[in-house]
């Protein structure tokens, strides 16, 4: 193992009917309430958020519609409302959109520059208001990271920020919340948190980490199998928690820990597809990564092997390549880029959109031209 850091400082509060007690957590008297498109008013997560809100004495301002692939126009108009109304933290109440919208924003609030300065390496985030959440839906693990993601329509590139200043010093994980979040939403989601492990398993410069794989290996299994559970039956609590549990592990710091320098290059191409067609997440990841795999192939045949064996008992890599694409596909998911209608003559711009965030994030040996195979290979 090599050496790391391991730092995570947010708390989390997990298990059945712990959102009453967000208010207990916030220390500030005023937050800035975000949420997306208006889940939260039907299954009555906004209810109990309020209520909670009441009981401990809070002051609270409301901003809505935050759309998934978020945006940066919607960020400035937010910063805008939490100075005016002088907040002095963030309540984000929703999936990575909400969250990710409320880490941006609160790293905004005390920068007199432009907010995307930090997404393009132009500036480092000093201060940021605290960010409290409820999250109700399982996948990007943001709720315990440092990251968040957004997309300047402007420019049509989807960047990520990454700092210690905004881990939210709260979560609140009520599996229960995400009784509601629908099939598409759930494969997505097992696509995305997936891929959070095995990024760093792919590409990590020190392979000789038999906890690290023997974490990721077992929550990509619980994955798949809970994921299967949840479509069975979408009020499985067991099957939701262990679910909620593994997304949070799976980008948190802990199964990277100790396995040298990684990437995640299937992210950044992933990423340009949701800047170009504002595709979900969990789609564009679940099109680029068995691409990405032949690509490597054969010099990652051995790790393919050895994660076939732990999660479908079977170590020939070019059939673990193929089940997984077969499990993308029964739960929904696209694997091609002929599925989600890409057509061919997009791919150089898609390859210099994605080469322009590869060098940013130290990835500058996925040129335009190995990008394009990539790609083509998925379509
Ligand atoms: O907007 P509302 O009405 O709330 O509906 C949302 C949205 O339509 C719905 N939803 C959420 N909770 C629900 C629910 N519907 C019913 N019941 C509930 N309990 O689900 C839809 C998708 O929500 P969204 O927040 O967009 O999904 P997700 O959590 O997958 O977040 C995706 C975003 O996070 C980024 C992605 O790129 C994408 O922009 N990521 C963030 C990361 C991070 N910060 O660490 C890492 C990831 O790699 C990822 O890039
Ligand atoms: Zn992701």
């Amino acid at each position: 193992m090599l050496e790391f850091v391991f730092y995570n400082p947010t708390k989390i509060v997990f298990g059945k009917d712990q959102t009453y007690r967000i208010g207990e957590f916030i220390k500030e008297k005023k937050c800035l309430f975000l949420y997306g498109g208006g889940s939260i008013f039907k299954n009555g997560i906004y209810e109990k958020v309020v209520n909670s809100l009441k009981v401990a004495g809070k002051e609270w301002i409301e901003k809505g519609g935050v759309k998934p692939n978020p945006v940066l126009s919607f960020v400035y108009e937010a910063i805008e409302v939490a100075r005016k109304e002088k907040v002095e933290c963030i309540l984000a109440v929703g999936g990575g959109s909400v969250i990710d919208t409320a880490k941006t924003v609160a790293a905004g609030y005390f920068y007199e520059g432009d907010v995307w300065d930090f997404f393009i390496k132009k500036a480092e985030i000093q201060e940021a208001l605290p960010v409290y959440v409820v999250l109700t839906l399982a996948a990007t693990g943001t709720e315990m990271n440092r990251y968040a993601v957004i997309t300047n329509e402007k420019t049509r590139q989807k960047f990520n920020i990454d700092s210690d200043k905004v881990y939210p010093k709260v979560s609140i994980l009520d599996p229960v919340n995400t009784y509601t979040v629908p099939k598409e939403q759930v494969a997505y989601g097992c696509v995305d948190a997936m891929l959070h492990l095995l990024e760093g398993y792919f590409t990590q410069s020190y392979p000789n980490t038999p906890i690290q794989d023997g974490f990721v290996e077992t929550l990509v299994k619980v994955l798949i199998e809970t994921t299967q559970r949840i479509f069975e039956n979408p009020q499985d609590y067991d099957a939701r928690a262990n679910f909620m549990w593994a997304t949070t592990l799976a980008l948190n710091g802990l199964t990277t820990a100790g396995i040298g320098s990684f990437g995640f290059p299937n992210h950044i191409i992933a990423h340009s597809l949701s800047a170009f067609y504002d595709l979900p997440h969990g789609a564009t990841l679940a099109i680029i990564f068995p691409a990405w795999l032949r690509y490597k192939f054969p010099e990652k045949s051995y790790r393919i092997s050895k994660l076939g064996m732990a999660i479908f008992n079977d170590g020939e890599p070019e059939k673990v390549i193929e089940k997984l694409e077969n499990f993308y596909s029964s739960i929904g998911v696209p694997t091609r880029l002929s599925q989600v209608k890409v057509p061919e003559e997009d791919l150089p711009a898609l390859a210099e959109n994605a080469y322009g965030f590869a060098k940013i994030r130290d990835l500058a040996d996925y040129t335009p031209e190995v990008i394009i195979e990539i790609l083509k290979l998925a379509k």
